[in-house]
This record gives C-alpha cells, sequence and structure tokens, in this order.
C-alpha cells in the first residue's frame, strides 16, 4: 500500500508546532517552537501575545519542518490541523495557515480535535488494542476516554471544575514557583515527603469525573495557616503531598475503569501525562492489574503537531476531510 504523508499543525496555546507524519505511525520531523519564555514573565499565557507569535513562526516552522522530513508539499497526501479546543486566536493563526496552503496547493484539509491529538500521541509508541481507557491530563483537560474504534470517543468522566493541570499550575504560583508550574512541582516533589495529608476527592463512588478545587483550596489554606503562625512549611512537602493526592485518585478512577469495562489497554495522555509520579504510580497499578499501559515519551506528551498528524491520520482513513470554510471552536467537544 502506498504510504501516507501527513502535514500536522498545532498552534492551540503556547506551542507553536509543525510536523510530518507517516501512516500515522512514524514521525519525519516535529518542530516545536515554545513560546514558555515569553509569557513566563506574565505568570501564564497571555492571549494576545500567543496569537502574534505564532503569525511569526509558522511559515518558517512549516518550511523547516518539511525540509527536515525531506519532503515537498507535492508529497503531502492531506494537512490535519487543531481547530479546537482552545485560545480562539491561537488557533485561528493554525487554521488560516493550513487552509491557505490546503487551497493553494490542492491538498485535503482535516480538523484535528487537540485531546484526540494527545491520545494519538500513545500511536508512535505501540498500536492500539481496543477496547482502551485513555487518562488524559492537560492544563485544561481532565477526562477518561473509552475508545472501541479508532476515532470515536466516549468520554465516561471529567473534571467538575479545575482540570489537573490547571491546578498543578496554580498550587505552583502560590509557592512561588515559575510557570508553567506542573514540571516545577514534578521536579519538588521528588525532594519531599508525602506528609501532610491533603485530601483525595472521590465524588460519588460509581463516578469516573474528577474534582481538584477543593485539593487545591486545602494546600493553599495550609500555606496561609503556615505564612501566619510564622511556620516554616517544607515546599517540597506540600509539593509531594500535593501530588500524591492527585495522583492516587488518577490512578484508582482509572483502573477501576478499565477493570468495569474490560479494556485491554490503558492509555496515558496530554501534557501532565510527562509528570513522573502519575507515570510510575500508573506503571504500577496497570502491572498489578495486568492491563498493558501505553505512555508517550514526555517529549510527545506536551504539545506538539506530531500527534495532530497521527489523530489526522484516522480522519483520512475514514475519508473525513474538512471544508475550506472551518472554523476554530475553543470549546469544540471530543464527542
Ligand atoms: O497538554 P498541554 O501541553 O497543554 C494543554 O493542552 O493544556 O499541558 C500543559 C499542562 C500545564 O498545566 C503543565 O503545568 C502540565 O501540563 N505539565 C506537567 C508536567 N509537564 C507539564 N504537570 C505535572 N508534571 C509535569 N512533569
Ligand atoms: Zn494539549
Amino acid at each position: 500500500m502506498k504510504d501516507t504523508i501527513i502535514l500536522g499543525i498545532e498552534t492551540s496555546c503556547d506551542e507553536t508546532s509543525v510536523a510530518v507524519v507517516r501512516n500515522g505511525k512514524e514521525i519525519l520531523s516535529n518542530l516545536i517552537s515554545s513560546q514558555v519564555d515569553i509569557h513566563k514573565k506574565f505568570g501564564g499565557v497571555v492571549p494576545e501575545v500567543a496569537s502574534r507569535q505564532h503569525v511569526e513562526v509558522i511559515l518558517p516552522i512549516m518550511e523547516e519542518a518539511l525540509a527536515q522530513a525531506g519532503v515537498g508539499l507535492h508529497d503531502v497526501d492531506a494537512i490535519a490541523v487543531t481547530y479546537g479546543p482552545g485560545l480562539v486566536g491561537a488557533l485561528l493563526i493554525g487554521l488560516s495557515a493550513a487552509k491557505a496552503i490546503s487551497y493553494a496547493a490542492d491538498i485535503p484539509l482535516i480538523g484535528v480535535h487537540h485531546i484526540a491529538g494527545h491520545i494519538y500521541a500513545n500511536r508512535f509508541v505501540q498500536d492500539f488494542d481496543f477496547p482502551l481507557i485513555a487518562l488524559v491530563v492537560s492544563g485544561g483537560h481532565t477526562e477518561l476516554v473509552w475508545m472501541k474504534e479508532h476515532g470515536a470517543y466516549e468520554v465516561i468522566g471529567g473534571t467538575r471544575d479545575d482540570a489537573v493541570g490547571e491546578a498543578y499550575d496554580k498550587v505552583a504560583r502560590s509557592l512561588g514557583l515559575s510557570y508553567p508550574g506542573g514540571p516545577e512541582i514534578d521536579r519538588l516533589a521528588s525532594e519531599g515527603k508525602d506528609i501532610l495529608s491533603f485530601p483525595r476527592v472521590y465524588l460519588e463512588p460509581e463516578s469516573f469525573d474528577f474534582s481538584f478545587s477543593g485539593l487545591k483550596s486545602a494546600v493553599l489554606n495550609r500555606l496561609n495557616q503556615a505564612s501566619q503562625k510564622g511556620e516554616e512549611l517544607s515546599k517540597a512537602d506540600v509539593a509531594a503531598s500535593f501530588q500524591a493526592a492527585v495522583v492516587e485518585v488518577l490512578v484508582d478512577k482509572t483502573i477501576r475503569s478499565a477493570r468495569e469495562r474490560g479494556a485491554k489497554q490503558v492509555l496515558l495522555a496530554g501534557g501532565v501525562a510527562a509528570n513522573r509520579a502519575l507515570r510510575a504510580e500508573l506503571n504500577r497499578a496497570c502491572a498489578k492489574e495486568g492491563i498493558p499501559l501505553i505512555i508517550p515519551p514526555a517529549s510527545l506528551c506536551t504539545d506538539n503537531a506530531a500527534m495532530i498528524a497521527a489523530a489526522g491520520q484516522i480522519l483520512y482513513e475514514k475519508g473525513m476531510f474538512a471544508p475550506l470554510d472551518l472554523n476554530a471552536y475553543p470549546n469544540l467537544k471530543l464527542e
């Protein structure tokens, strides 16, 4: 069978990325221009600044991605672009670039859901075995996604308040750590101990939903209490205790959903999937349960265009192309 070459484009938040992927499984190039250093001084992503930065780098990055892959536009079978969810101004930059090239070079366009992309980052590691459960943990999402086949997503649980990454970033900020806070807490937690007994929020026993705002408030209250009393609280212990509470609930609900539904595989996806404690604990729990686990390398957990191209490959195979008036949807649903 002839190879399929997909050009992936991702600009939903603060990473501009363009990738070339063969057959949805092999990365020929995956260029990522991160804006983290620009947003760091503001303590978070500034949407307007993100859009301007995407405009500046999208075309040079695209040329470089094609050159590194050793392909020309005439080799590209389809352009897969993230059209939601995300920051609308940021999404529109990638989408406009994708549509312009699609039109000018007569290459079919494919619209990809950002979270589908995160899930498909796992396909670079190993092929999927259905049915499977994917735990998606990122800056904007915390979801358990049930998949019976390629491209079919059923969200069986989600967060009722903060996303995990959001909780990490807020707790990190209150500890005086820099943005993005997740990697900082990950590092600090390895030097501390889980001794502060933060709450594990399970909600109703049968629910696969999550809630992290109570935990976040508990951490902030504990920090305030300590500063009022002039008590010396180890930041490393706060980080370790917060992280332990998060990881325990995430792992527990994932394993229970896999067991109850008879999953053949567990997938971990999203920026927080780079977290070392979460990777280790989920690995341990899946091994104990006897369920195969796939985790992408840390570099493919955070936003990148290779994962968008991989998810786009499935839509390509199904002939699900997008019209040239495809719009950006900041709150696009996965199902
Ligand atoms: O998937 P992603 O790159 O962007 C979104 O789609 O949201 O995820 C970014 C989130 C941020 O909240 C960041 O703090 C978190 O992922 N993150 C981590 C780690 N690396 C990134 N959280 C915990 N531990 C990490 N090592
Ligand atoms: Zn993401």
